[in-house]
């Protein structure tokens, strides 16, 4: 019994001084293992006399039970500092900068309206919006399309349900429940209307966003982006149209070379009116704007309308057609995108894919400016 109690000191006592789980668990096995000393003491009672058995085996067990406690305690002694340790070692420091990751891009759309709200704003051009969701009088009638007007048929609008109509309004006479029906605006001009109507002559807009019309093939989709000028001044004529969208050209393909065409054509909202055309060349099966389009190997490419603004819209708008007058143009954001940046389906421009929008995305950082260039590259 002495040397029990002896040799119990001893693992008690080194219990205590254990500084790793490691060596606390060392004594667990040479005190509680299958050939631990504790066991083999218990194995001695089986030699004994029940008196004597009597006697020493409540004293081994208490050996036994105090062991296990000492080393119980001391496990989660070391457990916890562990703990503390490793909670200490894996602090985050959050005032450190974030990781240098790539996440997310800016769409093409997004990143040539900020090149176009650049090259303009350089122009003297402000940045005016309009609704997507519009009426029949801003989209239309003020735009010298009144109802019975056929080119309006050309247009494929999406139109609201006719809240106006079943709304029960007596009093609403069938032309004013027209003009204010509801539809998703079919080009950006609504929003000439709405500015000269806000601030009045002279004015200087461009007007980007998104329009709609109920088309769709690997050219067309029911929703796409324009951008819309407008130049309202005394003595503003068609030389300085040519000019503007030239010089916009210009430093939107970064190069001199751009050859407008200036065509006649009609749209009811302005008069004279013409479409342009820039002249291009195919370069394998890419298109590449510049040249002349009738010379070898060129053409012409249809980019836009435009006009002198006609005297009835301004009328509309409450602008003076015999103090004001100047220009618009209309043009399509998606189609000189893809000629800049050398895509080919514009379907895909709008399916969301992350993979197409890694590759064709543009670097947040990559803001256009002309100093450093609007034509970053992808
Ligand atoms: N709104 C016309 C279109 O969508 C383009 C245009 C704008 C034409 C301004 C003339 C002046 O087709």
């Amino acid at each position: 019994m002495t040397e029990l109690t002896a040799q119990k000191q001893t693992t008690l006592d080194q219990i205590g001084a254990a500084t790793t789980l490691d060596a606390l668990e060392e004594q667990r096995v040479a005190a509680l293992g299958k050939k631990g000393w504790v066991s083999l003491a218990l194995k001695t009672l089986g030699s004994m006399s029940p008196d004597e058995r009597k006697e020493v085996a409540p004293a081994i067990q208490a050996v036994r039970g105090e062991v296990a406690a000492a080393i119980d305690a001391k496990k989660g002694e070391l457990e916890s500092a562990a703990l503390e340790a490793q909670l200490a070692s894996e602090t985050i420091d959050l005032t450190l900068p974030a990781p240098d990751m790539a996440k997310g891009s800016v769409h093409p759309v997004s990143q040539v309206m900020d090149e176009l709200a650049e090259i303009f704003a350089d122009l003297g051009f402000a940045v005016a919006t309009g609704p997507e969701i519009e009426d029949d009088w801003h989209n239309f009638t003020a735009l010298n399309m009144d109802e019975s007007h056929p080119a309006r048929a050309m247009h494929d609008t999406f139109y609201f349900p006719d809240a106006a109509a079943d709304g029960g309004n007596p009093a609403s006479s069938s032309e004013a429940v027209g003009q204010k029906r509801m539809l998703l605006r079919t080009h950006t001009s609504p929003v000439q209307i709405r500015s000269m109507k806000e601030q009045g002559a002279p004015i200087r807009i461009i007007a980007p966003g998104r329009v709609y019309r109920s088309d769709s093939d690997a050219t067309h989709t029911p929703m796409f982006h324009q951008v819309e000028g407008l130049v309202i001044d005394r003595d503003i004529h068609l030389g300085h149209l040519k000019w503007t969208l030239e010089t916009f050209f210009k430093a939107f393909f970064e190069r001199e070379d751009i050859t407008l065409r200036l065509r006649p054509s009609y749209f009811p909202f302005t008069e004279p009116s013409v479409e342009f055309d820039v002249g291009y060349a195919n370069e394998g099966d890419r298109r590449v704007v510049g040249g002349h389009g009738d010379a070898p190997g060129h053409d012409w490419m249809e980019l836009g309308g435009s006009g002198m603004v006609n005297r009835r819209v301004l009328e509309f708008a409450g602008v003076d057609p015999d103090e004001y007058q100047g220009f618009a143009f209309g043009l399509g954001i998606d189609r000189i995108a893809m000629l800049k940046y050398g895509m080919n389906d514009l379907r895909a421009f709008f399916d969301g894919d992350p993979r197409w929008l890694s590759h064709y995305g543009f670097s947040p950082y990559d803001q256009p400016t002309l100093s450093a260039g609007v034509g970053a590259r992808p």
